[in-house]
């Protein structure tokens, strides 16, 4: 069987699906791995080490796709009717492709796997259970979002974080807010702590309390009947009724107002982001404050910030760069390819070394979006 790694060719994408260290091992488990010229480049893992690692080095896409039985990417393909190359057109039929295939935002393309008759898999949809911890892309991701989110409103502010006591006066700590405390919440926290701010966090889920007390930070949010019932049993938010968010918007202005830095993460599955910092607050935000919205992909926790742009507005700046797990490259693409590996490895047959698909398997079932020609996952059929 053979797989292949080719280079990603969106705009702004610096991740690889594979690193030399996880090409190893999969040529461990009986693969053959090709590997495109340059595809590791921008996360500073190079052709010699894929190639020292036992990986075939090839000129192009087309030389690296052709053949392969699975193809392992970080995006999904791009299609011509984005400019193109059609990346689809270069798989082989019947081949397995793996990646961050975006299902919901990208449903238009599956028929187009259909038609290629590929077995595609969504590594966006590796259900949250103990067993698919190693596999799950969103965390390996978010954590690093979260951690370079603060990293890149440190670089906006031009003040310091930690307090200094020096003999020409003290500098005050800074204050941080961090909105939604998933994930990349908890991370952000972790971090801002670290660089010595006075942090303060938000979520509407009530374990998020004692998880953020825990971190050293301080947890504000409106305590309510409906906050502890906003976790679904998936472990995610709800969408709040509109008397939850008139009380919780006016408790984030309170604090909001205070902060010198909001880094905002708050994200609903399937709907676009909450607002939660309004123009208004920004307003009342202080000349030189600094907010990092993190959901800006999904529209946003703050309406002002505008996608891949870092804007000032009323005197604050607002950071809305796209794809900031691919800002902070090299280690996103060596977590990202651990978990692309931890989820192939139940995939191959032992004996025969080939791909062995068990359909009843709950981590195919949510992940596996076409096979046989037809689209088999029912969240994007049409
Ligand atoms: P996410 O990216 O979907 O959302 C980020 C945060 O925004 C969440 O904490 C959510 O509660 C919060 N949020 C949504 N609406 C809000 C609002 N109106 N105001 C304030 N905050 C709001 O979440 P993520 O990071 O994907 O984590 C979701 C859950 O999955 C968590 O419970 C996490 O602990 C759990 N999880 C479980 C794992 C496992 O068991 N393998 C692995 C990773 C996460």
């Amino acid at each position: 069987m053979k797989l292949a790694v080719p280079r990603e060719r969106r705009a702004d994408e610096a991740r690889v699906a594979a690193s030399p260290e996880t090409v190893r091992k999969l040529i461990g488990l009986g693969l053959a791995v090709t590997v495109e010229s340059g595809a590791g480049a921008k996360s500073a893992m190079l052709d010699d080490a894929y190639a020292a690692a036992g990986a075939t080095i090839a000129p192009d896409e087309a030389a690296a796709l052709a053949d392969a039985d699975i193809v392992l990417k970080v995006q999904r393909p791009l299609t011509t009717a984005e400019g193109g190359p059609d990346e689809t057109a270069l798989i082989k039929p019947g081949a397995a492709l793996i990646g961050m295939l975006a299902p919901y935002a990208a449903k238009a393309q599956m028929g187009d796997y259909a038609q290629r008759n590929l077995k595609t898999f969504s590594m966006e949809l590796v259900p949250r259970i103990t067993r698919a911890q190693s596999m799950d892309v969103l965390s390996s991701q978010a954590n690093l979002a979260g951690y370079k989110a603060v990293l890149d409103a440190a670089v906006q502010f031009g003040r310091a974080f930690p307090m200094m006591m020096t003999a020409a006066g003290t500098i005050a700590p800074a204050r941080v807010m961090v909105l939604g405390v998933g994930v990349a919440g908890l991370q952000a926290i972790a971090t801002a702590r670290r660089l010595g701010a006075v942090v303060s966090a938000t979520d509407v889920r009530p374990a998020t309390k004692e998880q953020v007390e825990s971190l050293g930070a301080t947890f504000v949010a409106v305590i309510n009947d409906e906050f502890k019932q906003a976790q679904t049993a998936g472990g995610y938010a709800k969408e709040m009724s509109e008397d939850y968010k008139r009380q919780q918007q006016a408790l984030i202005a309170e604090t909001v107002k205070k902060q010198d830095i909001a880094i905002c993460t708050a994200l609903i599955p399937g709907r676009p982001a909450p607002v939660l910092i309004t123009e208004d607050m920004v307003r009342s935000m202080k000349p030189g404050s600094v907010i990092v919205d993190l959901a800006v992909e999904q529209g946003g926790n703050c309406p002002l910030s505008e996608p891949g742009k870092v804007v000032v507005k009323h005197g604050v700046t607002l950071v809305g760069h796209l794809n900031v797990p691919s800002r902070i490259a090299v280690d996103a693409s060596a977590l990202y390819a651990r978990n692309l590996l931890a989820f192939l490895t139940p995939l191959i047959d032992k004996e025969t070394k080939a791909l062995k698909i068990d359909r009843d398997d709950e981590i195919v079932k949510a992940t596996l979006l076409t096979d046989e020609g037809q689209v088999v996952h029912p969240a994007v059929q049409s």
